[in-house]
């Protein structure tokens, strides 16, 4: 499976998905999508001899989805992609776009909740638990079908900082288990595991990978 990895920021989660990837097979990065030439990701990227595209006008849905297509796309992963994605790149790649969102969605999402503002609001609400999302992409900010969370709990003491770093290493164990997933079955399928799975996982801070084999399910 071709994989297109949308990414405006550090790059952290594509680092990861290229790792899973390399290791595993049926999953290949064939090229990665940005607003930003001088992102980490980007930079990640070229390390990698992966190849880029930099999107000069992120409206311009007819141009995204030419690179997609040139690159024989088959899943779109939006990984920290801070654009809004136009309405007929998601048409063209309905059900086969996943984003990864850091907090248990629908909570802590929309339009301008990214990055540390939504470790913020998470820790400005109270909130005790928060947590990692993958979800489809639909024509709204954090709005698509849920695919896969994974809860991470919030200390007394946390800052934006250290629950955003918490957090992250769930996601980057979270989106290749989404994709490899995919790319062995075919298709997107939501995973879901159970509360045991969640609290021992958590707790050994082990390989959350191997908790997703055989449970996933397809998509309504
Ligand atoms: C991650 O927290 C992701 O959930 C969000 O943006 C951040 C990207 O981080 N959408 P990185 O660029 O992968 O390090």
């Amino acid at each position: 499976m071709k994989i297109a990895v949308f990414a405006s920021g550090g790059g952290s989660n594509l680092e990861a998905l290229l790792n899973a990837c390399h290791r595993s097979g049926p999953a290949r990065v064939a090229l990665v999508v940005s607003n930003r030439a001088d992102s980490g990701a980007v930079a990640k990227a070229r390390t990698a001899h992966i190849a880029t595209s930099i999107v000069g006008d992120p409206r311009d849905g007819a141009a995204i989805v030419r690179a997609l297509d040139e690159a024989g796309t088959d899943l779109v992963v939006l990984a920290g992609y801070l654009k809004l994605i136009p309405p007929s790149v998601v048409a063209a790649y309905r059900g086969r776009m996943i984003n990864i969102h850091p907090s248990l969605l629908p909570a802590f999402g929309g339009e301008g909740m990214y990055g540390k503002r939504v470790h913020q609001a998470v820790l400005a609400r109270g909130a005790t638990v928060s947590g990692a999302t993958v979800h489809l992409v639909d024509e709204e900010f954090d709005r698509g079908r849920i695919v896969a969370q994974w809860p991470v709990p919030v200390m007394a003491d946390d800052t934006p900082e250290t629950l955003a770093q918490r957090v992250l290493a769930v996601e980057h164990q979270l989106l290749p288990a989404v994709v490899l997933t995919a790319a062995h079955r075919g298709r997107v399928e939501a995973l879901r595991v159970s509360a045991p799975d969640f609290a021992f996982k958590n707790a050994a801070a082990a390989d959350l990978t191997e908790v997703w084999r055989g449970l996933a399910s397809p998509i309504e």
